[in-house]
């Protein structure tokens, strides 16, 4: 008897040494010490054998099944602690690694310069209109006082769909649409996309400009000075500004306002070339002409317009030499702003 126990005890410590996953102790274990295990099967047998033989064998069942259980349960824990280092070097995590850098997006330099301006404009009363950019003769020639065959046509260089439609050449014909639909006091800015047959370092077909205009009883040049002081020199500082007398035809009188060369403070550079100044925007009083084709009477009203390309004043706040860098979508340049 004695012998047989000291075999199975054998048998089964290398298959408990033999097992590597929970599943194959577990078996293991059910086969010795289960309901119908070997050990199950030696403590039957003992009725078989004489009461003084009986005791013996027994207690030696007994203490081999005690030494059993507890093998078991050590594999089992040391299996569990195997599991959980395991565990653990698997998910180690190298926290001195540099982490992913993020490319976010960002505003285009045009976006970040036509919302600067339009804050500056939000923040003195005015409020903000847009119009299509596939536009009538009528609105964006006709009623700002360009007559049909007008030489004036010419100053801008105009994509036509057809006879009467056409890409808008400039943000002006907002003004039109917007006194149509609305009456006086009107302190609007209607930025835009707009087109023109025209391609080279400081002119794209495709660019943009900020309208404003303000109409009420007794606007004059002075407000028409004021404001775009005010806004010039929030926009680049108090660098001085100058306006100049010009022509377009739907003010009168019309001027061009410069200001003092922002890259040489006015001492003549290759960018002012040499002059000091700047050119920014076009403007004017609203010529009695316009006023009439939306209804409004020049006896009882009066107004002022501006308008200016967004991408020249990008390219003096951000020191770009040529204007088509804006639109070539280059990472690597646009990366910059
Ligand atoms: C006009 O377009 C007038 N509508 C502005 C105006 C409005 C005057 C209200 C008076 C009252 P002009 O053609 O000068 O004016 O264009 C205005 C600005 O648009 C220019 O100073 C320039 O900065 C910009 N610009 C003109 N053509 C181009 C072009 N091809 N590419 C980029 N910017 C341009």
């Amino acid at each position: 008897m004695s012998g047989s126990l000291v075999g199975l005890e054998r048998d089964a410590l290398e298959e408990l040494s033999k097992a590597s996953s929970r599943d194959a102790l577990q078996q293991a274990r059910a086969r010795y010490l289960g309901r119908k295990g070997e050990v199950a099967g030696l403590l039957k047998g003992l009725g078989a054998l004489s009461p003084e033989e009986r005791k013996g064998a027994g207690e030696a069942i007994n203490s081999l099944k005690t030494r059993l259980e507890e093998a078991f349960d050590r594999a089992l824990e040391e299996l569990d602690e195997k599991d959980k280092k395991h565990k653990i070097e698997s998910e180690r995590i190298d926290v001195t690694l540099p982490g992913r850098y993020l490319h976010p997006g960002r505003l285009h330099p045009v976006t970040q310069v036509l919302h600067e301006i339009e804050e500056i404009f939000l923040s003195i009363g005015f409020d903000v209109a847009e119009g299509p950019e596939v536009e009538l003769d009528y609105y964006n020639f006709e009623a700002l006082n360009f007559p049909k065959d007008h030489p004036a046509r010419d100053m801008q260089d105009t994509f036509f769909v057809s006879e009467e439609v056409m890409l808008r050449t400039h943000t002006s014909p907002v003004q039109i649409r917007v006194m149509e639909a609305r009456r006086p006091p009107l302190r609007v800015i209607a930025p835009g996309t707009v087109y023109r047959r025209d391609s080279d370092i400081t002119h794209s077909p495709m660019f943009h400009q900020i309208e404003g205009f303000m109409v009420d009883r007794n606007v004059t040049f002075a407000e028409l000075k004021a404001v775009l002081t005010i806004f010039l020199e929030k926009l680049f500082g108090k660098t001085g500004v100058r306006f100049r007398p010009s022509f377009f035809p739907f003010v009168e009188p019309g001027a061009e306002v410069d200001i003092r060369c922002v890259m040489c403070c006015g001492a003549g550079c290759r960018v002012c070339k040499g002059t000091g100044w700047l050119e920014i925007l076009g403007a004017g009083m609203i010529h009695p002409n316009v006023l009439r084709s939306v209804k409004y009477d020049p006896e009882e009203y009066s107004g002022f317009a501006f308008g200016m390309g967004i991408e020249r004043i990008a390219m003096l706040k951000f020191g770009i030499d040529d204007l088509r860098l804006l639109f070539e979508n280059d990472l690597r340049f646009l990366k910059q702003f």
